[in-house]
């Protein structure tokens, strides 16, 4: 992405000013729902063993499979499914609507699910109730943001294995919208990151994520450190040669 040096630092300024914002009106989602803009109790079902008896494990639309996420630790008062937190519902917003068939048979779907009939931000801002920690501190500016990126884009949430989450099937994810980037890492001289067609049995000791922030950063290309050089040095320590010129 292409930024003015001005534009930049007015949305480096943006992210700070809504990261105070968003720190002070959110403290976590228990504590946001007995807001006056948030949806009322009626509208959450009874929890997650209601929405079970239709979704689970051989069903035609089964979610069990987010029970052996990490989201599904229960004993973690901040997981979806930690006592006050609506369950599936954290995510998938009240859905007692969603309970009751139409007259014409059909079922509404809930609020808001992770496709094209909720708008991106939307989707987003369920996760970032959760998520808004020093890990996305520049999500706001990062230019996966400004590009309307989901973070389902990336994520596969109803699955123990994330496959963006693991160093070997992680760059797949990437080059399915970076193909200039699939390209390089083909080429001879690379470093050893994976590839469809990669046979060096060193590949894959190395993925995107040990340079880059997906979810966004202070330097430029969304690098991990302030500056490409920093990045470099991080694995690469200057010879002392070089220290001694
Ligand atoms: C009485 C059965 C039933 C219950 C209870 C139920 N669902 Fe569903 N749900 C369905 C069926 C059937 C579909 C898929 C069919 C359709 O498209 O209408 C579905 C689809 C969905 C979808 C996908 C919607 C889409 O359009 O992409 C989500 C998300 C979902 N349910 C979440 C939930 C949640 C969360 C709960 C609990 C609050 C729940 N469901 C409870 C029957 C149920
Ligand atoms: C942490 C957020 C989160 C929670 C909690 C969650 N979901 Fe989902 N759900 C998603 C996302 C994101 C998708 C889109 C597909 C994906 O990423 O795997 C989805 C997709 C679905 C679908 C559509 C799947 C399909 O085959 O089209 C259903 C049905 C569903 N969820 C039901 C549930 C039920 C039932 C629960 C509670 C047991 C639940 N979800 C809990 C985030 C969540
Ligand atoms: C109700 C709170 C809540 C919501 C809503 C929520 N999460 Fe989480 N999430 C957690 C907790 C708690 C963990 C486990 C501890 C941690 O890693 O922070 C977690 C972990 C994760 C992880 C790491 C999983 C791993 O295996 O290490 C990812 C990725 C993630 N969440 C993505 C999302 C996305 C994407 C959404 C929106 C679709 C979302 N979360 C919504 C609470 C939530
Ligand atoms: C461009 C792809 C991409 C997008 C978009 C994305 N993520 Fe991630 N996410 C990743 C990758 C890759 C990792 C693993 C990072 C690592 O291994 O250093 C990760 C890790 C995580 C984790 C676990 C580690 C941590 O930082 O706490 C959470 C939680 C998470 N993402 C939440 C989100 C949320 C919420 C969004 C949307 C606001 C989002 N992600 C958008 C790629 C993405
Ligand atoms: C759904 C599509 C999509 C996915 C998946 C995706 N990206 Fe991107 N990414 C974009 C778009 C769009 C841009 C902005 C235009 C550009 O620079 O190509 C971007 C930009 C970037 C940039 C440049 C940022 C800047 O400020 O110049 C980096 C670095 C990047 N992505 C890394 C990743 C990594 C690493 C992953 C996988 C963990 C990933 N992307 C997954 C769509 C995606
Ligand atoms: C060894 C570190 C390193 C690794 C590994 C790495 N990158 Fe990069 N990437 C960089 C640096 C440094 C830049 C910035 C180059 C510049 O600004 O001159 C960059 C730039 C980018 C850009 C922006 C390019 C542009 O033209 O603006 C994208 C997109 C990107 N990387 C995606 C990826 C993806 C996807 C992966 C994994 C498949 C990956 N990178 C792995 C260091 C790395
Ligand atoms: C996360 C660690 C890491 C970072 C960060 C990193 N490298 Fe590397 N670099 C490696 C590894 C591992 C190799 C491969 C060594 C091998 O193949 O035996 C390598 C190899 C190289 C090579 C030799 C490639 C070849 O095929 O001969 C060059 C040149 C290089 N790196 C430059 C850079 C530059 C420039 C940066 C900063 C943009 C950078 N590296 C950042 C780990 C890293």
């Amino acid at each position: 992405m292409i930024m003015n040096p001005d534009t930049r630092h007015a949305s480096s300024k943006m992210t700070a000013i809504l990261a105070a914002f968003l720190i002070l009106i959110m403290t976590g989602p228990a504590a946001a729902a007995g807001d006056e803009d948030q949806p009322g109790e009626s509208e959450y079902t009874k929890g997650v063993k209601q929405c079970m008896t239709c979704h689970k494990e051989g069903k035609e639309r089964p979610a069990h499979e987010i029970f052996f996420t990490e989201m599904g630790i229960t004993g973690d008062p901040d997981s979806p499914f930690a006592e006050g937190n609506h369950d599936c519902e954290a995510c998938h917003g009240p859905a007692s609507q969603h309970l009751k068939k139409q007259p014409d048979g059909s079922r509404l779907p809930p609020p808001v699910t992770f496709d094209d009939k909720t708008p991106v931000a939307e989707q987003n801002a369920m996760c970032m109730n959760c998520h808004n920690d020093s890990g996305r501190f520049h999500w706001p500016g990062s230019a996966h943001n400004l590009e309307n990126n989901s973070c389902v884009d990336c994520h596969d949430l109803h699955t123990p294995n994330d496959p963006v989450l693991s160093l070997e099937t992680q760059p797949e994810v990437c080059y399915q919208c970076h193909k200039e980037q699939r390209a390089q890492f083909l080429r001879q001289s690379r470093h050893p990151v994976q590839t469809p067609s990669a046979t060096m049995s060193h590949v894959g000791l190395m993925s995107c994520t040990d340079c880059h922030n997906p979810h966004g950063g202070a330097g430029p290309a969304n690098l991990i450190r302030n500056t490409v050089n920093e990045q470099c040095y991080d694995c690469h320590p200057m010879a002392p040669i070089m220290k001694t010129c």
